[in-house]
Parts: structure tokens; C-alpha cells; sequence
């Protein structure tokens, strides 16, 4: 399969965890790279439900090494929830299918209660975080205050560094209304996740060029979506990290000339969780999918907003993360729609776009010039080739895909394994 980043083209719950899982099946090791327990990846097999939101997605196929990279942050004690839960409906987690990036930043519950307090105060201008602690945990690697994962398997080492940094974090807290931590009960709490997880530490970057060099084929998981990346998302209503392809380089340490391709996963509309502007939103696309009960978030269970395939927004994601496979999925959601509406530029005032315009203010302005697709109005969730689909639907895919400037790769028809056709 050569190396393949894949990554989210719209506002983060594309289809990313369900496309890992079926792609994992031709890759060696799966890299986390950017985003933490924000995350909500979900993989069904068979009719088991799984949601992950550390340890890749590909932890659910036998033989294949998962590996979460320096450029995610990790919440220990997630961590150790996620891999029990996961241990507890029979999957296997060992330092032989699973390993974490000894520089990989953690989260501490001082970030958690930070990122909880920024959004009170900022009220109505909120960002609608996940309240995992994410801002803040990326803020502290970038003012080079954060600990790393091999201080926190380091009992000496985490004390100091976990007591100055509790006792900095309980004045912020104090004056912003908030409760201080005890730095008894959280060094204990990390002190145990830390002693747990040291099994599974080592340095990944290494390991991930010792693979290359075996002929490893490496599938680079991407988190979110190429909107919420902290520089090219709609900024502030985004994420801490570097959702995009080259996340994939720095989160790993693999460098851009090892990689071969970039799939982009999209969905065959568009939604959003959280604030921020969405050009495509719509009442219409909401309601009826939330009626089939839908889109619903899986990390934090908030009905996620709706809108109409947005191809501005897409082909600007083939642009920043140099997409060359597209997997579009959920097409089964539009099956009963009776006109699909698809967004082709943007217009502002007397201007008209055609790229996501930078300002978040200029783009929640921006209408969507819209053309219109006959819907299929029959369930597609049967199909198994791309011929099974009526022909309006393949139409569809290849139109979007075309407007979005990348070669058709999958079609999703559903959340299990088999309701996926290659194309
Ligand atoms: P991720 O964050 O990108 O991995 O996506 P999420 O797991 O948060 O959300 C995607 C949702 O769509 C999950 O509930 C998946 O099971 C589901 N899903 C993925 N592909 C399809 C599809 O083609 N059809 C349907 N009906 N559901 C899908
Ligand atoms: P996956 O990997 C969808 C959104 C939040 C919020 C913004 C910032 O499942 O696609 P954060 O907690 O990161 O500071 O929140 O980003 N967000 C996601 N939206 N899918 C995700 O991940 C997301 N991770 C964060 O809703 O708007
Ligand atoms: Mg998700």
C-alpha cells in the first residue's frame, strides 16, 4: 500500500475511523500524529460498536502495529480506560500491537479545567470545545512548559515537574473562579496511568524508520478534519493541532519524501461540531438526518450541524493536503433526498469565491451558490459495486469528486466493513 496519510477534508467525523479500519488491512503499522482524546473515531464489525479516540483505529485488525506518535497529546488516564475497555470486549492491547511516543505531551487535569473556564469566559463567543484540554495542552508544548510522556513514566521526575506546574496552574485557576487541584490526588492518579503505560513507551520515531527500511507500509491516521487545523481551519473556532497532511510528518518524525500519498476522506455532505462558521448549513439536511438518527458526535454526543456538500471547502482541502485518493462516505444518508444541492463557490457581497476565504468573519458571511443534483431515491446501503449503485448516485460521487479535484477512491455506503466499494 506504500505510506498513506489519511486525512478528514471537511470539519473532523468524516468517516476517518471506519476507512482506517478497512485500509489497515493492506498496512503494517497505523500512526496517530496530531489531536488527542477529542477525537471520536467509530469502527463497527459486524454489529459491535467501537469508538476510539487515542489508540489508532487499526488496533482492531490482528497483526498490525498501532503507534501513537509525538505529535499527539495524551490523557494518560484515558489512555488506560480506553485500552481496559478495549481489553474487555476482547481486543488485544500489548507492547507487541501498540506503542507510545515517549515525547508525545501529556494532559493534565489542569488543562481539562482551563479549556472548560476559557469557554465560560469567552460566552457567546465561544469555540465549543470537547473540553478534553487540548488548547491548553498544545499551549504548554508551545511555551515549552508541558511534560512529556517520559516524564510521566518517570516517578522523580514527574513529582518536580508536575508540582511546579500544579502550583503555576492553581493561581490561574483560583482567579478564574475555579476549584485548585490537589497535587497529591493527580500526581498519584498519573503516578499509577504512568506506571501502567511505561510498558508500551519507546521512541517511535526511530521505530518508524527502522519499518521503512524493512518496507513497512504505514498508514498515517489523521484526527479531526483540514478545518479545524490551527492554521489553515477557520481560526479561532478550530483545533490545537495540525490536522492537515503535514501534521503526518511532524507528528511522527517521518519525513515528507517517505510519504506516497494522501487519501482524503469527505463525507457526502457536510457537518460540523462546535461553533464557527459553515457555510453549507441547513435546516433541511439537519432535520432529515437527525430524524434517522444521525450525526451525533461520539466523543461528546452533541448533535453535530448539517449542511449541503461544500466543494469550495473540499477542493481547498485537496489544495492543502495535496489529497490524491478521495474515500466519500456516508452516501447512503442522502438516498431519500429529492434534490441535492452542492455548493460551488462562495459569494461575498459583490465578490465571489471559489477558496475558503482566511477571515472566519468574511466566510460565516459568505452564501453558497449552489447547483442542483437529482436525487436517487433508492437505499444504496446494499450496493457492493460501484455498479450496484443507481446510476444518479455514481453521478453524484463522481461529480463531487471531480469538483473536488481528486481521483474517486471508495464510496461508503454504510458503517460496516463491507459496505464499501473500491471504485
Ligand atoms: P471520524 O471521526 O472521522 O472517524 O468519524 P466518526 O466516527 O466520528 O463519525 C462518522 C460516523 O459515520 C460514525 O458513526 C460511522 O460509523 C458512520 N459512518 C461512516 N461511514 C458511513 C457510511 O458510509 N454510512 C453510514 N450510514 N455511516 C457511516
Ligand atoms: P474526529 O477525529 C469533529 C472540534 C470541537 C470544537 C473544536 C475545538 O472525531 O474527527 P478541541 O476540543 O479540539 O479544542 O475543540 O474542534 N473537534 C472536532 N470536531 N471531530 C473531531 O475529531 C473533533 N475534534 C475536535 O467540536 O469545535
Ligand atoms: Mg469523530
Amino acid at each position: 500500500m506504500a505510506n498513506t496519510i489519511l486525512v478528514g477534508a471537511q470539519w473532523g467525523d468524516e468517516g476517518k475511523g471506519k476507512i482506517i479500519d478497512v485500509l489497515t488491512e493492506q498496512a503494517d503499522i497505523v500512526v496517530r500524529y496530531a489531536g488527542g482524546n477529542n477525537a471520536g473515531h467509530t469502527v463497527y464489525i459486524g454489529r459491535q460498536k467501537y469508538v476510539l479516540h487515542l489508540v489508532p483505529s487499526g488496533i482492531l485488525r490482528k497483526n498490525k502495529l498501532c503507534v501513537i506518535g509525538n505529535g499527539v497529546v495524551v490523557d494518560p488516564l484515558g489512555l488506560v480506560s480506553e485500552i481496559e475497555g478495549l481489553k474487555k470486549i476482547g481486543v488485544k492491547v500489548s507492547p507487541k500491537n501498540f506503542l507510545l511516543s515517549e515525547t508525545a505531551h501529556v494532559v493534565f487535569p489542569y488543562h481539562r479545567e482551563l479549556d472548560a473556564q476559557r469557554e465560560v469566559i469567552k460566552g457567546k463567543n465561544k469555540i465549543g470545545t470537547t473540553k478534553r484540554g487540548i488548547g491548553p495542552a498544545y499551549g504548554d508544548k508551545a511555551a515549552r512548559v508541558g511534560l512529556r510522556v517520559n516524564d510521566l513514566v518517570d516517578p522523580v521526575r514527574l513529582e518536580a515537574k508536575l508540582s511546579a506546574r500544579i502550583k503555576e496552574n492553581n493561581i490561574v485557576l483560583k482567579s478564574l473562579g475555579a476549584k485548585p487541584l490537589s497535587f497529591k490526588k493527580v500526581f498519584a492518579d498519573y503516578n499509577a496511568a504512568g506506571k501502567y503505560l511505561k510498558p508500551f513507551v519507546t521512541n517511535t520515531v526511530v521505530l518508524l524508520h527502522n519499518a521503512i527500511r524493512n518496507q513497512a507500509d504505514i498508514l498515517f491516521e489523521g484526527a479531526q478534519g483540514t478545518f479545524l487545523d490551527i492554521d489553515h481551519g477557520t481560526y479561532p473556532f478550530v483545533t490545537s493541532s495540525n490536522t492537515t497532511a503535514g501534521g503526518a510528518c511532524t507528528g511522527s518524525g517521518v519525513p515528507p519524501h517517505r510519504m506516497d500519498r494522501v487519501v482524503g476522506v469527505m463525507k457526502a455532505y457536510t457537518t460540523r461540531v462546535g461553533e464557527g462558521p459553515l457555510p453549507t448549513e441547513n435546516s433541511e439536511i439537519s432535520d432529515l438526518l437527525h430524524g434517522m438518527g444521525r450525526e451525533f458526535g461520539a466523543t461528546t454526543g452533541r448533535a453535530r450541524r448539517c449542511g449541503w456538500f461544500d466543494s469550495v471547502a473540499t477542493r481547498h482541502a485537496t489544495m492543502v493536503n495535496g489529497i490524491d485518493d478521495l474515500a466519500i462516505t456516508n452516501l447512503d444518508g442522502l438516498d431519500t433526498v429529492e434534490t441535492i444541492k452542492v455548493c460551488v463557490a462562495y459569494r461575498h457581497g459583490r465578490k465571489q469565491y471559489d477558496f475558503v476565504p482566511n477571515d472566519a468573519e468574511i466566510l460565516a458571511q459568505c452564501v453558497p451558490v449552489y447547483v442542483e443534483f437529482e436525487g436517487w431515491r433508492t437505499p444504496t446501503d446494499k450496493a457492493r459495486t460501484f455498479k450496484d449503485l443507481p446510476i444518479k448516485a455514481r453521478e453524484y460521487l463522481k461529480a463531487i469528486a471531480g469538483l473536488t479535484d481528486a481521483n474517486l477512491f471508495i464510496a461508503s455506503i454504510g458503517p460496516g466493513r463491507d459496505q464499501t466499494i473500491f471504485v
